[in-house]
């Protein structure tokens, strides 16, 4: 499905279709959800390193931090009730993926899926602009969690479903680009309300959530439904007539059959959960477990969340601290386009390896700089500039090398190895894993920062290190292979194929080569 003509899958046939202007402003518009996911990930942590925010807030974290001389540096930031304001979002996206998104998307659409996220991001974002006490604060960020579990849940599968095969990859990375322009937003919001006088700035970088959250819901209201979604709600002729127009072409029956076949096969699936359970499923059910974890398991949010508090552990003012925060945000933003430009040349693998060896490298230099700075007590005078420069640095490299591996493909891999009777399900999986272990990251780093001091980020290249075998030895290539085929690739794997017997191809029965 090139811009203008036409792919073939694997197996030989060839389904026309289009790049159409509606193809891109649906996903456009999509892509909100990940903008208010990216800034909700990143607003939190520019939020807690301002003196305004803690001193009304967080008293004694506030006390701790200006006590500059009595406290180790790796430890000023340690309260488990500051972590709870960034981290009870995700415990919540957890609830939601998990016991009512993958229900709503898989039963009442994509689109309603995202318009009630973007209404509970609303209210979320509204409550923690005007919060009193820390029981608003946590009751909006809760809210907002709800709201990204909806959000997440249905954006990635509808981006997917949307696209052309070949240009799957690329489209999907939309996702992914709006969380990292949302963070960077974030990163800058905060940089500027910072500075407002009287200190209140923080309201409105936590009330800022609400403007991509109105984009969401307009947007839904007028997004088309994705044809396969419309098919699993038993509405073909208007899942044909979205067909045409999003492929732009007069005919579209062979890739339209094969939607209807693939939905009817989902059907018979009574229990989507208990589904994925069974044997046939277990490589999708391990990816679905294991892709985010290893995604969290990078230490990213390390950076995305405290990026500002750990820029201040290490000795910067608040104010260079949040300027840091911009600019590995900025970097952040700038290497998901060479993803995207990427993904479909290269391939899924390749950029998981060039990642993760650039990640690893960066995160043992980091870790040698700030050994080398504090030691283990904590102690240090004040940080030169060249130390400065090159911690900031290293840390703009190991962003780069997320940004363009593990950081869109942690969402993208399993868009495309779900087979419909099992995708909604399986994405509340990868969802909700990837929630908890965002959540784990949020509550646990100041505390592990404050123990295991510089030595954390060895503890978070070691696990690069295993996601790299991972990746190499259980992942297989799904660059250009048309979702439908998607079963094929795990038939001729070396180690899956013992778990998928030769009729479980489900939506598909027929060959082809990954
Ligand atoms: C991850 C987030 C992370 C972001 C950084 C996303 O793919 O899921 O946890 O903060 O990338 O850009």
């Amino acid at each position: 499905m090139a811009g203008g003509g036409a792919v073939s899958s694997s197996n030989g046939k060839v389904y026309p279709g289009k790049l159409t202007t509606r193809v891109v402003v649906a996903c456009i518009v999509a892509a909100m959800g990940g903008m208010i996911f990216g800034y909700d990930l990143g607003v939190s942590g520019g939020v807690t390193s301002m003196d305004s925010f803690l001193e009304q807030f967080f008293p004694s974290v506030y006390q701790k931090q200006k006590a500059d001389d009595s406290t180790n540096q790796y430890c000023k930031f340690d309260s488990q009730i500051l972590t709870t304001f960034t981290s009870s979002l995700y415990v919540a996206a957890l609830f939601s993926s998990l016991f009512a998104a993958s229900w709503v998307t898989r039963r009442l659409g994509r689109k309603l899926s995202m318009l009630v996220g973007g209404a509970l991001f609303c209210a979320g974002a509204l409550i923690n602009g005007l919060a009193q006490n820390i029981a608003m604060l946590i009751v909006g960020r809760i809210l907002l969690g709800f709201g990204i579990g909806f959000g997440n849940q249905a954006v990635p599968l509808y981006l997917s479903e949307m696209a052309p095969s070949k240009y799957r990859g690329a489209l999907n990375f939309c996702f992914q680009l709006s969380i990292t322009l949302g963070i960077l937003i974030a990163n800058l919001v905060n940089y500027w309300f910072a500075q407002i006088e009287g200190g209140w700035g923080w309201r409105l970088s936590l009330g800022g959530a609400i403007v991509p959250a109105l984009f969401m819901i307009v947007g839904s209201l007028f997004l088309p439904e994705t044809p396969n979604s419309l098919i699993e709600m038993g509405k073909q002729d208007q899942a044909k007539a979205e067909l045409l127009k999003i492929r732009g072409v007069d005919n579209v029956d062979e890739e339209f059959e094969d939607l209807v076949a693939a939905s009817e096969a989902s059907k018979k699936v009574e229990h989507p959960w208990r589904n994925l359970l069974q044997r046939k499923y277990r490589p999708q059910l391990v990816m679905a477990i294991l892709i985010p974890f290893f995604q969290q398991i990078t230490g990213i949010n390390v950076i995305m969340f405290y990026a500002p508090v750990l820029f201040r552990t290490i000795g910067f003012g608040s104010s260079a601290s949040l300027t840091s925060a911009v600019i590995t945000g900025l970097v952040n933003v700038i290497a998901t386009f060479v993803a995207i430009y990427a993904v479909d040349k290269f391939g899924r693998k390749a950029l998981f390896y060039e990642g993760g060896i650039q990640m690893i490298i960066c995160q043992i230099i980091v870790a040698i700089l700030i050994g080398k700075e504090f030691g283990t007590s904590g102690d240090s005078d004040n940080l030169s500039k060249g130390y400065a420069i090159a911690i900031v640095a290293f840390i703009c490299i190991y962003v780069a090398g997320f940004a363009w591996s593990w950081g869109p493909l942690g969402w993208l891999v399993q868009s495309e190895i779900f087979p419909l009777e099992i995708r909604s399900a399986a994405q509340s999986i990868t969802v909700s894993v990837n929630m908890f272990f965002t959540f784990v990251i949020a509550q646990l780093f100041l505390m592990m920062l404050c123990r295991m001091k510089f030595g954390l980020f060895v503890f978070f290249a070691f696990f690069v290190v295993v996601m790299i075998v991972f990746v190499h030895y259980l992942l297989p290539e799904t660059k250009g292979i048309p979702i439908e085929d998607m079963a094929m690739v795990w038939k001729s794997h070396a180690f899956w194929k013992r778990f998928v017997d030769d009729d479980v191809d489900n939506e598909k029965p027929k060959k082809c080569s990954p």
